[in-house]
């Protein structure tokens, strides 16, 4: 994103008293940073531009805190510079697409990011510290490569891992030589952490970074399960498509960073709290402008407020009040707080729906005769119980005026909903909603639950089609069964397989997003009480695959019997 967008995030920023941007200013899609010896592409900021936006910052009170990641996350720069990479543009390098590390084993790197630091130190004068990244870093060509072996053996360290140490340490002594402080994700912690590195929780939780507070570590918290931008905001059916689960605005208002877990000198090694935006989804700044708020000043709270005085109605009156200001600064806040998270559950035969709202100041109303809900629609008190095939249309509304999307919910009725499974299934697989493209829009069930299942359709029914429905989401390594089996039985003891499916060829370890529905057709129906599937997984990822050698997943959302 341009320098003009740059400065208008940086005054926003202050309007919220968020005093630091960490700057990622390098990974593998891109290299926006102008050293020497990378020829600057129309991308990159000018040496003016980010003059003028160290400037910019230091008026308003804004420190930068400018990121260099490597040696992993650095596919744009071994592009650029290939004699970084261990094996340069690929030649004679281990056949795993994860090629996106520089080589600490050349003497040459070392002094690359010897120039690197001196630049970076140059660019931003008054930056006290120098993020260098460190996260994510695969060993896989260190392990196959002469000169990083060599280096292991030379400087005495156990593993490739230790080598990461090694690296990240050599570069923190440039850092250190220029008086300024080295940050690094919390790998960091994986080897012995360079001198007073200040480390970023990221992981999880941030626990890595809550053990180096223990062991008197500066940290920033920015645990990716509660501060991560680029997840979910809200009920995903809503959502543009990005990663993982949801970080709602209510969940980073409820983040409190410091546990019962942190003594008071722990307390006092927390430098702060950090919302990360990863833009990898983000095609124009309407779309980062949408991850960002109001998430930031849900962000700006926790820094700010104390615990006792937090109050979710209080600053929810606040969001609406600044989300009316923020379109004159051109910036479209998500609305997505008001939406509405469904909840199906087979219970009795039927359908329990429940619909909840983050916003606890607006109310609810619906529909079931398919016509859009308004302000005179039923109030929604307690969960809808449903039979039939049902279409449930909601939304949330204050003071007559409708504040969300329409959540249009429809419930498909076949001969397996809201019955019960015997043994194995986790119940949203009988609930009559299917999944959208989305993995975690809590309709999709995880394959472990439902390795071998039974239903009990409840009587003696004709049986003709078994469907499962499974998606294949390539680069979160959830990928469709290998094989599904069907069996039937009329008393529950005795089964017949009646049938299975196998996966197409051209669907092995398949790359995408899509959904696909397996199971079988029988030729003719069979009269059946209990229906049993059997699911095979695809097992370890292939070398080549985005995430090499790592045990695939499946999902689930729905098992329909006709
Ligand atoms: C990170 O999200 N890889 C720091
Ligand atoms: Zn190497």
């Amino acid at each position: 994103f341009g320098k003009e967008e740059v400065l208008k995030l940086l005054e926003t920023m202050a309007a919220f008293k968020l005093n630091v941007l960490h700057w990622h200013l390098v990974d593998d899609e891109g290299w926006r940073l102008p050293v020497e010896g990378i020829s600057p592409s129309a991308d990159s900021y000018s040496r003016e531009d980010i003059h003028e936006i160290v400037a910019f910052a230091k008026e308003r009170h804004v420190r930068i805190v400018p990121e260099v990641d490597l040696p992993g996350h650095a596919r744009a720069l071994v592009r650029a510079k290939p004699d970084l990479a261990c094996f340069p543009n690929g030649v004679g390098a281990p056949k795993n697409g994860v090629d996106n590390v520089v080589c600490p084993g050349k003497d040459s790197t070392v002094a690359f990011l010897r120039t690197l630091v001196a630049s970076l130190a140059e660019l931003f004068p008054d930056s006290e510290y120098i993020h260098l990244g460190g996260d994510e870093a695969w060993k896989t060509h260190w392990k196959e490569c002469p000169l990083c072996q060599e280096r292991i053996r030379k400087e005495h360290l156990a593993d490739e891992e230790e080598l990461q140490g090694w690296f990240m340490s050599r570069v923190a002594d440039y850092v250190h030589k220029h008086s300024r402080e080295v940050a690094g994700w919390d790998e960091l912690t994986e080897t012995g952490i360079p001198e007073d590195a200040i480390v970023y929780g990221w992981r999880g939780m941030g626990q890595a970074a809550l053990d180096a507070a223990r062991q008197g570590h500066r940290v920033v918290m920015t645990p990716a399960k509660v501060t991560y931008l680029i997840r979910y905001q809200g009920p995903q059916w809503f959502e543009p498509l990005t990663y993982f689960g949801n970080n709602r605005l209510f969940d980073i208002y409820s983040y409190e960073p410091l546990g019962p877990e942190w003594s008071p000198e722990m307390a006092g090694n927390l430098l702060g709290v950090q919302a990360s935006l990863w833009t990898e989804f983000c095609s124009s700044v309407a779309d980062v402008n949408y991850l960002a708020f109001p998430r930031l000043a849900a962000l700006a709270e926790i820094g700010w407020t104390r615990p006792e005085d937090k109050d979710w109605v209080r600053f929810g009156k606040s969001v609406d009040a600044f989300s009316v200001r923020l379109p004159r600064l051109g910036i479209v806040p998500a609305r997505s707080m008001f939406n509405i998270q469904h909840k199906v559950v087979p219970e009795n035969g039927r359908l329990k729906v429940m619909l909840e709202c983050e916003r606890n100041d607006v109310q609810i109303r619906y529909t079931l005769d398919g016509s859009e809900p308004c302000a005179r629609s039923p109030l929604y008190r307690r969960p809808l119980e449903i039979s039939g095939d049902a279409n449930v249309m909601a939304a949330t509304f204050r003071d007559g005026e409708m504040l969300g999307k329409i959540l249009s919910l429809p419930l498909g009725w076949n001969k397996a909903t809201a019955c019960s499974f015997v043994y194995g299934g986790d119940p949203v697989l009988l609930n009559g909603v299917r999944g959208s493209l989305r993995r975690s829009d809590s309709e999709w069930a995880a394959a472990a639950d439902i390795d071998s299942l039974c239903i009990d359709l409840g009587r003696v029914a004709d049986v003709k089609n078994v469907i499962l429905g499974a998606v294949n989401d390539f680069g979160m390594a959830v990928h469709l069964p290998r094989k599904v089996e069907v069996s039937l039985s009329v008393d529950g003891k005795s089964f017949d397989k009646v049938g299975e499916w196998n996966i197409a060829d051209n669907q092995v370890f398949a790359k995408g997003t899509f959904v696909i529905d397996t199971g079988v057709s029988l030729g003719r129906p069979a009269a059946a009480r209990y229906v049993s599937v059997k699911v095979a997984g695809q097992g370890r990822t292939p070398a080549l695959h985005c995430r090499p050698a790592s045990e695939s997943r499946m999902y689930f959302d729905e098992i329909i019997v006709r």
